[in-house]
């Protein structure tokens, strides 16, 4: 439970003591909220840039700030559990859409909006809208899987060069300028029309941190196929059940594939115990398929039927 959780519960307690849920229906919440904004508003009515410049440093005009700002959260946060909306994970996610919106590069000292600004290829803004309208998020009870950002780049790379998270990783499958690389092609298969790739940055919902990556990819023919890899403290932890079940069901119902499968070193324990978790069942291996480090390697292909998923 996250900070916004607890004030939510303490907001329906001090209502329920007063009876008040009569009232707090949606509709009025969301003109209440309206109503609060318009007094932060009137705070600075009818001032001039030079007594606002002068109210900065007035402790009277802060605390009547402080007190209107928080007026506000309080009624957002109201709005919120009425509407049933999990507020930190949907501003994570609205922060992971504006970031694909206005891409550093473009967005740079312009106070543009996404459609108004200038394309250097000239493709106006069909591409930015598309991309904007294209960005998908799964929200699990821990997780958030959103598009990758550049910004990603550290995070991502860090837990792919730990030695542990390699183990089962030829040299250059992993880590070091493969990360970037890698991190590259999600976002460009993000930006595919139509778009069938789809390798989701794994974040903590509260914190926002990464901590791997899942997808699933359209082949055509309703057959699809499976990823997933989180950095060795997230291990353990059932995390990557969670991403896999969104994930996965995600392939099924948005992008309707018949078939999801993987493959996976046969000696990866961990994939396949985590692919059986979700239902999936081996239909074959193949020997000496791979060769890295000094050595032949076995893999497995494990799958699921949409008529077997629930
Ligand atoms: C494959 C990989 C994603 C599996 O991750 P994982 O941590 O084993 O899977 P989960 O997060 O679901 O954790 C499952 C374990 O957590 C335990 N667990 C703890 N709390 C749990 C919870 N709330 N819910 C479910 N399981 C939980 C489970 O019992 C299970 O432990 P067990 O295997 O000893 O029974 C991970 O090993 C990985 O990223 N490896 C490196 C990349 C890789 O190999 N990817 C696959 C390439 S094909």
């Amino acid at each position: 439970m996250n900070d916004f959780s607890r004030l939510q519960q303490d907001l329906v307690r001090f209502r329920d003591e007063r009876d008040w849920k009569q009232f707090h229906t949606l509709k009025n919440l969301i003109v209440s909220l309206n109503l609060e904004a318009a007094e932060v508003l009137e705070l600075i009515q009818w001032k001039s840039d030079a007594e606002m410049e002068a109210l900065q440093g007035d402790p009277a005009f802060r605390a009547r700030l402080e007190d209107e700002c928080a007026d506000v959260l309080l009624y957002l946060l109201q709005v919120c559990e009425a509407g049933g909306i999990d507020l930190l994970p949907a501003a994570r996610a609205k922060m992971a859409k504006n970031a694909l919106r206005y891409p550093v590069e473009r967005a740079w000292g312009s106070a543009a909006k996404a459609e108004d600004a200038p394309r250097e290829d000239g493709r106006e803004h069909d591409a930015g809208r598309a991309m904007a309208t294209a960005a998908v998020t799964l929200s699990t009870p821990r997780l958030l899987l959103r598009d990758f950002v550049p910004g990603d780049l550290p995070a991502y790379r860090a837990l792919q060069d730990d030695p542990a998270f390699r183990r089962l990783y030829g040299e250059d499958e992993v880590g070091g300028e493969r990360s970037a690389q890698l991190l590259r092609m999600f976002m460009d298969q993000a930006a595919e029309r139509p778009r069938t790739r789809y390798q989701f940055a794994v974040t903590m919902a509260g914190s926002g941190e990464l901590i791997g990556s899942c997808g699933v990819r359209m082949e055509g023919g309703g057959q699809a196929s499976f990823g997933i890899e989180l950095g060795v403290p997230w291990q353990g932890r059932g995390l990557a059940t969670e991403a896999a079940r969104a994930v996965i069901g995600f392939g099924f119902r948005t992008l309707g594939a018949h078939r999801i499968h993987a493959e996976t070193l046969s000696e990866n324990a961990a994939a396949i115990a985590l692919c059986r978790r979700l239902g999936m069942r081996v239909e074959g291996e193949f020997r000496d398929h791979r060769f890295f480090g000094g050595r032949w390697w076995n893999t497995t292909i494990i799958a699921l039927l949409s008529s077997e998923w629930q």
